[in-house]
């Protein structure tokens, strides 16, 4: 039996991740460990392996087949585009993707005026904007902190994932408009899928119920 190797974005979805797993019986101790600046962990028993990717990439190792399978954010699946197979909603992980800034922004939003837009995730702010609400504008990507953007004059609004809101209550800023719901994602190599079909598959269903039944 060859080993399935899954890709998970580093820090609380990994973690969640893997308590999930554990409660099908799927365990790896060494990752439990704090300290530990390992990035890779096997399971001999069940031929399985996990590694901690950064958010961002996991999409990348599971398009090129160097994972089998991944657990990120929808956030990052739409903005990275792979060719993946996205295959269960995990439920956990929950905020949503919105277009934030001051209550002021909101008219120059209403009247389609040209303005800035500074995000983390500028394909799904350029694909809101342009496909769906068909108005032109500035697009400035930032890596972090983008609330920022709108209090110190580089752009007039932000489109960024609002999870309990604290963020933008703490800098003065709103959400003006919502893009989208956001939740942790499991998606598939379309080969592996292919090669490994019963034990994907069944790792697939199980997730499913339990992930059900906890929302149930
Ligand atoms: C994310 C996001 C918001 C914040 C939202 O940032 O970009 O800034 O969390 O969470 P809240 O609604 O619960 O306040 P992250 O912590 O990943 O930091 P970053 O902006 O530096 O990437």
């Amino acid at each position: 039996m060859r080993y399935l190797t899954f890709a998970l974005a580093k820090g609380r979805l990994a973690k969640t991740t893997m308590a999930l797993f554990e409660e099908l019986g799927i365990t790896c101790e060494a990752m439990k460990d704090k300290n530990t600046r390992k990035l890779i962990f096997v399971n001999e028993d069940l031929k399985l392996k996990f590694f901690l990717a950064k958010a961002s990439d996991v999409p990348t190792y599971v398009e090129y087949g160097a994972a089998d399978i991944g657990v990120v954010g929808e956030d990052t699946i739409l903005e990275e585009g792979r060719n993946l197979y996205e295959v269960l909603d995990l439920g956990f992980g929950r905020c949503r993707m919105c277009v934030c800034g001051p209550e002021e922004a909101k008219d120059k939003l209403l009247h389609g005026e040209l303005i800035r837009v500074a995000s983390k995730y500028p394909v799904i702010a350029k694909d809101y904007f342009y496909n769906r609400k068909h108005q032109t504008v500035e697009i400035i990507k930032l890596n972090g902190s983008v609330e920022l953007a709108p209090i110190v004059g580089l752009s007039e609004v932000i489109v960024d994932i609002v999870e309990t809101g604290s963020t933008l209550k703490a800098n003065g800023l709103r959400v003006l408009e919502e893009v989208c719901d956001l939740s942790a994602r499991m998606v598939v190599n379309p080969v592996s899928l292919k090669m490994e079909q019963e034990r994907i598959r069944r790792l697939i269903g199980d997730l499913r119920e339990l992930t059900q039944n906890k929302e149930a």
